[in-house]
């Protein structure tokens, strides 16, 4: 990308923060993870750059800086003095080299939180209780001091029912829930009811009709090759259509670049 070209896609975070206040939302997150372009700049197995934005640390933490000062300052012109801006951010980032570790992706928080006034930074994690190699405390553990009192910390990973969010909340302030959600779309509204034990965990055609999945998660929900599986995904695999899921989703397990062109017949 040319400079120039770089500058567009900051005003373009910017043009996106202002169509949601428009829209009515009620803050938005910064997608600073999930090998997305944000994490993609901050990570030196992909940024291969020698030039303001990239090369040092420091110099591959300016292309979120300036995501994140063009968000908030979206934001304070044109939102609700309680618009939410949070951050999502995996703490660390290995390949076969080290794109970042959590020490330097703690180093960017600091500086994004001690800049900007966060309201949450949100951990994605593989396993909500996730540890790095070099130490015995989990990343939410060791995130908490660069954060503070003020802002919230989330973490989400492989919640599937009652007793993993108990026992989630005891690492952050705040867990949130994916794959389980999808599954059974009253996750949340059961335990607040109290009925957390009618948490359905485990996929199979009824409640594929029920959550009213689409076809591309479905795709990826039966597929024999994803990994991590759902439990009870044995019952659906004759709804898969094979040679629909692109490698790279099949290796980083995530559905961001899904193909969707055979279901449109
Ligand atoms: C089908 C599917 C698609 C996903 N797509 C994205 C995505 O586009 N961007 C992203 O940041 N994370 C994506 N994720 C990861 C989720 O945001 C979440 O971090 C992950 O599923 C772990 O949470 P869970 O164990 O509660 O599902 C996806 C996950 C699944 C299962």
């Amino acid at each position: 990308m040319s400079d120039t070209q770089i500058k567009k896609i900051i005003e373009d975070f910017g043009s996106a923060t202002k169509r949601a206040i428009d829209c009515g939302f009620d803050g938005v997150e910064i997608h600073g993870a999930n090998h997305y372009l944000i994490q993609q700049f901050f990570s030196k197995w992909s940024n291969k750059r020698n030039d303001f934005w990239g090369g040092s640390l420091e110099k591959r933490m300016n292309f979120a800086k300036a995501v994140t000062d063009k968000v908030f300052k979206t934001a304070k012109k044109y939102a609700p003095k309680d618009f939410i801006i949070g951050y999502r951010i995996p703490p660390e980032e290995i390949h076969d080299t080290v794109g970042y570790t959590w020490h330097e992706s703690t180093q960017l928080i600091k500086t994004l939180t001690s800049e900007f006034d966060f309201d949450y930074i949100h951990l994605s994690l593989p396993e909500y209780n996730s540890k790095p190699n070099d130490s015995d405390k989990s990343f939410a553990e060791l995130f908490q001091p660069a954060l503070g009192d003020a802002i919230k910390e989330i973490i989400v990973g492989n919640i599937m029912n009652e007793s993993d969010a108990e026992d989630a909340i005891r690492y952050a302030d705040l867990v949130a829930v994916g794959r389980a959600t999808l599954i059974d779309p009253q996750f949340g509204l059961k335990i607040q009811e109290g009925r957390g034990n009618e948490i359905i965990e485990k996929i199979s055609p009824e409640q594929v009709k029920k959550s009213h999945l689409t076809p591309g998660l479905i795709n990826i929900f039966s597929d024999p090759k994803m990994e991590p599986h759902l439990s009870g995904r044995e019952s659906i695999y004759d709804l898969h259509q094979k040679g629909t899921l692109d490698e790279s989703v099949i290796k980083n397990g995530t559905g961001a670049s899904y193909n969707l062109d055979n279901f449109k017949k």
